[in-house]
C-alpha cells in the first residue's frame, strides 16, 4: 500500500485522491433509448439490442411496453411515466435513479417513447450523466411527429406543396410566460407546423396563426393513439379543427398538423405486422396469460394499483411493489388471462376458484384505454370461460375506486354487506358478488 502511495504521490496524486476516484469509478452505463409512437415495430433494432441487454430499465408509458418482454429475467423495471392526472416521477429523481444504478455497475436502458430528443428530456439525462462520469449513448427513435401523420396519410413534407415542417410544443398557449415560440412568425412561415402535447391549447394556437395573418381555411388534421388499435383522426381547419377534436372526444396523446399536407390522406396502412388501425380494434385476443407477458403485465399492473392506492391513500399495496420475477411466478398461482388488441395488452384478470365460487382477485385495464367498456367485456370473457359448476362470482376493489365500482356494478355486480364465509372482508376494500 505505501509503494502505491510513494508513486501516486509521484505522479502528483494523493492517496486520497486514488481512492477518491476508485471509488468513484463507474462501471454501469446509461443507453437513452427511443421507443417510437407504441407500436413495438417501431423500435429499431439498436433498442431492442439495448433491451435484451438491460440490467434496469426506466421506463415511460409511450413507449412500446410489450417490448419490455424482450428483457432479461432478472431486469429491474421501474415506471416513472406520468399518470394522466396523477403521480409523476420528477425529472431530478429520474437522473438520480439514471445515475445511482449505473454507479452500482448496472446496464441501464431509459425506455422512452418517440425519440428521446424530441420533448423527450434525453439533453438533460445525458448532462445528469456526463456529470457524474457515466458513460451514456443514445439510441433514436421514430417520432410521433413524423411517424402519427404519415399513418394518417399526411407526409409532413411534399414536393410541390410544402418544403418545410417544424415540430413545437403546445404544452403553454400562446402568450403564456413560460411560451418561447414565436407564432406569428410561424403563421407565415409557410411551413408545416406539427403541434405536439397541444390538444387543450388547440384553439387558443390556431387563434393566435389566424389571427397573426395565416388563412382560417387552412386545412389541419388531429391524429390521437398513432399508431395504437385506438389511433383516430380527425380533420378540419384552423377556424373548426380545436371545436371538431373536442367534440370527437380526442385526448392525449395527439398530434396536430397544420398546413396544407394536411388536406391529404394518402391510402397508406400499417406494415401487416402492426396493430389493426380500426377504431376500437377489432382483433380481441384472450387467453391464459404465459411468461411472455409478464413485463406488459407488471406494467398494467403498476399502473392500476398506482391509482388504486391515490384512491385509497395506501401506497403500501404489495401488488404495487412486486418486479418481474414475482409477476412471472405468481401465474402458477393466479389463474390469470390476457385480453390483447391487436397485439396489445390492454386488460387482464387474476382468478382463483374458491369451491364453487369464482373469486376474482384483480382486474386490470389498460389505463391508455379507459372507459372503453374493457374491463366489462374482459369480466364477460371469464364468466364464459368459467367451469359450469361455478354459481358465485365474487371480486373486490378499493372501497374508494369509483371508477372499478361502477364498472362492476355496469357488470351486473353487487356490492357484500354483512359477513361471507367464503369472502371475508379486506380493510379499504369493497366485495361485489354475482349469481349465476
Ligand atoms: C413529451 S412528448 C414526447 C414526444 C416523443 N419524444 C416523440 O418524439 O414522439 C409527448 C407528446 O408526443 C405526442 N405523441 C407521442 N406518442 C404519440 C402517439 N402514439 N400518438 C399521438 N401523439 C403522440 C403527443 O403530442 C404527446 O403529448
Amino acid at each position: 500500500m505505501s509503494g502505491s502511495v510513494g508513486e501516486a504521490g509521484m505522479a502528483g496524486v494523493t492517496e486520497a485522491d486514488a481512492v477518491e476516484e476508485h471509488a468513484t469509478e463507474v462501471t454501469g452505463r446509461v443507453t437513452l433509448v427511443g421507443g417510437g409512437p407504441g407500436d413495438p415495430g417501431l423500435l429499431t433494432l439498436a433498442g431492442l439490442d439495448a433491451l435484451r441487454g438491460a440490467d434496469v430499465v426506466l421506463y415511460d408509458h409511450l413507449a412500446p411496453l410489450s417490448c419490455l418482454r424482450e428483457c432479461p429475467a432478472g431486469v429491474l423495471l421501474i415506471d416513472v411515466g406520468k399518470i394522466p392526472g396523477g403521480r409523476a416521477t420528477s425529472q431530478q429523481r429520474i437522473n438520480e435513479l439514471l445515475v445511482e444504478h449505473a454507479r452500482s455497475g448496472r446496464h441501464v436502458v431509459r425506455f422512452k417513447g418517440g425519440d428521446p430528443f424530441v420533448f423527450g428530456r434525453g439533453g438533460e439525462e445525458v448532462i445528469a450523466c456526463a456529470g457524474a462520469g457515466v458513460p451514456v449513448s443514445v439510441v433514436p427513435g421514430v417520432t410521433s411527429s413524423v411517424a402519427g401523420p404519415a399513418l394518417a396519410g399526411i407526409p409532413v413534407t411534399h414536393r410541390g406543396v410544402v418544403q418545410a415542417f417544424t415540430v413545437v410544443s403546445g404544452h403553454v398557449p400562446p402568450g403564456h410566460a413560460a411560451s418561447t415560440t414565436n407564432w406569428a412568425a410561424l403563421a407565415h412561415a409557410g411551413h408545416t407546423i406539427v403541434v405536439l402535447m397541444g390538444v387543450a391549447n388547440l384553439a387558443s394556437i390556431c387563434a393566435e396563426l389566424v389571427a397573426s395573418g395565416m388563412p382560417a381555411g387552412t386545412p389541419c388534421a388531429v391524429i390521437a393513439d398513432a399508431w395504437l388499435p385506438t389511433m383516430r383522426t380527425v380533420r378540419g381547419t384552423a377556424a373548426d379543427i380545436a371545436d371538431r377534436t373536442m367534440a370527437a372526444g380526442l385526448r392525449p396523446p395527439a398530434i396536430a398538423v397544420i398546413g396544407a399536407v394536411a388536406a391529404l390522406e394518402f391510402d397508406v396502412s400499417a406494415p401487416v405486422a402492426a396493430p389493426s388501425r380500426a377504431a376500437g380494434g377489432q382483433t380481441d385476443e384472450l387467453r391464459a396469460a404465459t411468461p411472455s407477458d409478464a413485463g406488459e403485465l407488471l406494467v398494467l399492473q403498476r399502473s392500476c394499483w398506482v391509482q388504486e392506492a391515490v384512491d385509497n391513500d395506501s401506497l403500501a399495496i404489495p401488488a404495487l411493489h412486486e418486479d418481474l420475477a414475482t409477476v412471472a411466478a405468481d401465474l402458477a398461482v393466479w389463474q390469470t388471462w390476457v385480453l390483447r388488441r391487436g397485439g396489445r395488452l390492454v386488460a387482464a384478470v387474476r382468478a382463483r376458484q374458491v369451491q364453487t365460487d369464482w373469486q376474482i382477485g384483480r382486474l386490470m385495464v389498460a389505463a391508455d384505454l379507459g372507459g372503453q367498456g374493457l374491463g366489462r367485456q374482459l369480466l364477460q370473457h371469464i364468466e364464459a370461460q368459467a367451469p359450469a359448476d361455478v354459481t358465485r362470482f365474487a371480486l373486490f376493489t378499493g372501497a374508494k375506486s369509483h371508477r372499478n365500482r361502477r364498472l362492476y356494478a355496469a357488470a351486473g355486480y353487487t356490492e357484500l354487506t354483512g359477513d361471507d364465509d367464503l369472502f371475508p372482508p379486506v380493510p379499504i376494500t369493497v366485495r361485489l358478488v354475482k349469481g349465476r
